[in-house]
């Protein structure tokens, strides 16, 4: 290969890479809209329980932890592990919930798209930390 032709191999691959970081980065004004999903089972409001538990301050904090909130022993086994929610875990729990903790009684399919839950959970922080 000629170093014009190599340059351009590392060009088109540090794009890529480039676009998938941009990818990744969440907006919350998109991720409020991804939240509509989820609004008929999670207010924000402090002990606030809807079908779901109340999603205050659920950044940094372990699993199952909202006052007052009868969580599935699914989720209660999670707890006793240790599992706090950080953007990796709320990341792979959003993905699929039922596959990330088997037997949870939240019922939601999943987003499946990367950057719905990007934006979801950068929305999340903005709003769980008030
Ligand atoms: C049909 C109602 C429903 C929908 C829709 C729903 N959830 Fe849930 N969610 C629940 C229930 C019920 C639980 C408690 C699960 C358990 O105890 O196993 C839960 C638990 C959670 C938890 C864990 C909270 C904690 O205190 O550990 C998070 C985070 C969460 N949901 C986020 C979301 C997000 C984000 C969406 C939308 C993308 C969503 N949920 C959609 C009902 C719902």
């Amino acid at each position: 290969m000629s170093n014009r032709k190599i340059g351009l191999v590392v060009l088109a691959v540090a794009s890529l890479y480039a676009g998938h970081a941009v990818a990744q980065e969440g907006n919350w004004r998109d991720g409020r809209k991804v939240f509509a999903k989820c609004k008929t089972c999670h207010s924000f409001a402090e002990g606030k329980t809807l079908f779901g538990p109340s999603l205050a301050g659920v950044f940094d904090r372990k699993a199952g932890t909202a006052p007052g909130y009868s969580y599935s022993g699914a989720m209660q086994a999670k707890n006793a592990a240790g599992l706090v929610w950080s953007d990796e875990t709320m990341d792979a729990f959003l993905t699929k919930p039922k596959a990330f903790i088997p037997k949870t009684k939240m019922k939601f399919p999943g987003l499946s798209d990367a950057q719905d839950r990007a934006n979801i959970i950068v929305y999340m922080k903005r709003r769980a930390s008030r």
